[in-house]
């Protein structure tokens, strides 16, 4: 990690749910980075929080280099539309590197509730946070114009497995999924349980690729910046299930390990520490990077912008657009 090849040219480091899993490991990585020397954690919980800025401030002892944690809810509109003015409160510089990591499946109770903003739950988590971030600390002319921003995506936003390939066609339609209105042809709703023990919802894999479509959308208004989604792909050792119920929250990472489905965390973080490379193939800007195989999802990355087995829905601009004003419609 210290060769020059792989400098990102930036000093200050932002990473959203960085206290453990991917986000943590992320947070180690990016603090060996050329020239990064201020690593923020943007996490929801204070004492989980600080507990990762002294385990990872420890571990760099020696540097003159500085962990600062600020609070920010992904689930929470107003926290992320306060972040601008909290971060030039507790950072005053300007973030180069925006890891927005934060998220997941959220267990049982994060999908239909319904939060002020007219979104679910889930999809705030994943994607209105992060998305009022970005404008939050655009606004607060708290982003570098060479930013490099990763947005941490997933094949299930492509369809796989129990999460169905999410049915995307305008910005009404896309707008009816994130305030839980749609409706699909098999007369199900948006968000449905799957399984004993509530393992996930067929809601995560449609929030997914709404931010992939929005992210490349975003891109393209911001050309100086390198903006892309990157899933880390089937990753073990991150607390990913721990809330799916006794019965999957246990039973999934035992398969993972016994039938060795799935990548080691290290596997999976270094796929996102590849977006904030330069000029990384396929990890240019506007881009959704993941894995070419989905069952499972390891190996070889691609585009899906230019995948044609998906149909290039992902490089669909008019799709992206869609999906951008869909999302702005929650926004301030
Ligand atoms: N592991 C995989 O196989 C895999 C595959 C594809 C994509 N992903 C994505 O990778 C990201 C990280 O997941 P992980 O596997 O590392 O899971 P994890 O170990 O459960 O970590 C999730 C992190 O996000 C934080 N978080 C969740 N909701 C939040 C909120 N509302 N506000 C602020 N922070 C919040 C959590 O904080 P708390 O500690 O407070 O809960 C935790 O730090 C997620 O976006 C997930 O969708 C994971």
């Amino acid at each position: 990690m210290d060769d020059p090849a792989f400098d990102v040219g930036g000093g200050v480091a932002l990473i959203t749910g960085a206290n453990q899993g991917l986000g943590f490991e992320m947070a180690k990585r990016i603090a060996h980075m050329p020239r990064v020397n201020k690593v923020v954690l943007a996490c929801r919980n204070e004492q989980r929080a600080n507990e990762a800025r002294e385990k990872l401030q420890g571990l760099f002892a020696d540097t003159s280099f500085e962990v600062v944690v600020v609070l920010v809810d992904t689930e929470d509109t107003t926290s992320c539309r306060d972040f601008g003015a909290k971060w030039t409160a507790i950072v005053n510089a300007p973030v180069d590197l925006f890891l927005m990591n934060a998220g997941g499946m959220g267990g049982r109770d994060a999908s239909d509730i319904m939060q002020p903003s007219g979104s679910t739950r889930i999809f705030a988590m994943n994607v209105l946070g992060h998305a009022e971030m970005f404008d939050a600390l655009f606004r607060a002319n708290m982003l570098s114009p060479k930013c490099k921003v990763v947005y941490v995506g997933s094949e299930v936003a492509v369809g796989m497995g129990p999460f169905p390939k999410p049915d995307l066609r305008d910005a009404d339609n896309i707008a009816a999924h994130i305030s839980n209105t749609y409706n699909d042809p098999t007369g199900a709703t948006a968000i449905k349980w799957i399984g004993p023990g509530n393992m996930g919802q067929s809601g995560y894999g449609t929030c997914k690729a709404i931010a992939a479509l929005y992210f490349s959308a975003l891109a393209r208004r911001h050309p100086s910046m390198k903006i892309l989604t990157v899933s880390p792909g089937g990753t073990r050792g991150t607390n990913a299930h721990a809330k799916s119920g006794w019965f999957f929250g246990n039973l999934i990472p035992f398969m993972m390990v016994a039938f060795g489905v799935g990548h080691p965390l290290a596997k999976g973080a270094e796929r996102l520490q590849y977006g904030f490379f330069v000029n990384e193939d396929p990890y240019v800007s506007g881009a959704f990077v993941a894995s070419k195989a989905i069952a499972p999802p390891v190996g070889k990355c691609v585009d899906y912008r230019s995948f044609k087995k998906t149909g290039n829905v992902f490089g669909d601009e008019k799709l992206q657009d869609a999906a951008y004003e869909a999302v702005r419609r929650f926004m301030r």
